[in-house]
């Protein structure tokens, strides 16, 4: 097992290892405490896994309730997250109770921002159950609900108590579900770790690995979630260093939204990190084997680096982005591989970048 100890604001554990779901209950005593304790799943993860926690939570002392909602993102909405609130409050839980995110991403999302926001504050406990979860949303504080305009755009940064990462959850991912994670994974180590690139190109994290190497598999989403909190530990808040981990995500983010959330958040940041870096190649700012490696890399694990959307699609979509402040937005630019800067650009030029990466005609 590895263990990672993330010295945010509120210091917490991250624990990567197998057999770790029976283990959420004594977690939760240790660092939570509590009468109660509420897992938040969804219609997927629920059936394969609530109840080897809801036993381990029982027998730590708790009382356990399920609050389980429609898998998907089109439900990280205001209503969910109502319901998980009501649902607190109807059984009386107090600030002292605890949470427990049981699933992926969206799942985290939602029962971090309850937790954030319940009693202005209760602990939590984030037990990942996808790829994308464990290397990187489940770590570093950021939940955060869809709202109609746009992705993410009412949250807080909100750390977990604990993080408990059971990589035998992986193996009940689909192929794609696997590949939407690795997303994350090439992009970590394109920003911050040429070593790990290498030997994600020598070596891709595939569920092969994971039915032939599960000690590699957990050494590779260890080294991930290292990479990540040695980020968030600079700047919890992301107020400069921890857009880094921005990566690909301004057209990534608007790829997501034109495909109406079809495609998986980890696909789009595959497409656009090889867009940004192609951009960033015809300017000069890397030299052409950086997209080359990345959309190779990407490839390798599986996910596609093209979009069929158009420049305006994808333009209008980046508009409503988080990160775009008025006439400007902030974009990360591959340097070389393991080395990226962050830059505010004005939104015509982030036009030209799009139009770059994605080869638009007609710019
Ligand atoms: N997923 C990017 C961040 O947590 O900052």
């Amino acid at each position: 097992m590895h263990t990672i100890d993330v010295n945010t604001g509120r210091p917490y554990r991250v624990h990567v290892g197998t057999f770790l779901l029976e283990r959420v209950g004594e977690t939760c005593r240790e660092v939570a405490g509590g009468e109660r304790a509420c897992i938040v799943t969804d219609t997927n993860v629920g059936p394969l896994y609530a109840n080897p926690v809801r036993q381990g939570l029982a027998e730590a002392g708790y009382e356990v309730d399920i609050f389980t909602f429609e898998a998907g993102e089109a439900n990280k909405r205001a209503g969910t997250y109502i319901s998980i609130l009501e649902f607190l409050a109807e059984r009386a839980y107090t600030r002292s109770d605890v949470v427990v995110a049981l699933g992926g991403g969206v799942t985290g999302d939602m029962a971090g921002f309850a937790a954030a926001t319940y009693m202005r504050g209760c602990a939590y406990v984030q037990v990942p159950t996808s790829l994308l979860a464990m290397v990187d949303s489940s770590v570093g504080g950021k939940c955060a609900i869809d709202l109609s305009s746009g992705k993410n755009l009412a949250g807080a940064f909100w750390q977990p108590a604990a993080v408990l990462a059971d990589i035998g959850c992986l193996a009940t991912l689909d192929d794609a579900q696997f590949a939407d994670g690795c997303g994350e994974v090439v992009k970590h180590a394109a920003i911050a770790d040429p070593d790990l690139f290498c030997a994600l190109e020598r070596t891709p994290l595939t569920p092969e690995l994971l039915r032939e190497n599960v000690p590699l598999v957990e050494e590779l989403v260890a080294r991930n979630i290292d990479i990540k909190r040695a980020v968030v530990e600079m700047d919890e808040r992301e107020t400069q260093a921890r857009k880094l981990l921005n990566f690909g995500h301004s057209i990534g983010h608007a790829v997501e939204a034109s495909e109406n959330y079809r495609l998986g958040h980890g696909t789009c940041v595959a497409i656009g990190m090889t867009a940004i870096s192609r951009a960033a190649a015809a300017l000069g700012a890397c030299d052409t084997t950086v997209p080359e490696r990345i959309e190779t890399a990407c490839a390798a694990h599986g996910l596609t680096t093209r979009t069929e959307r158009t420049l305006d699609e994808i333009f209008d979509a980046a508009l409503h982005d988080k990160k775009r402040h008025g006439d400007t937005i902030d974009v990360v630019i591959p340097r070389r591989i393991g080395a990226c800067s962050i830059e505010t650009v004005s939104l015509a030029t982030f036009r030209d970048l799009i139009a770059e990466g994605i080869g638009a005609k007609g710019k």
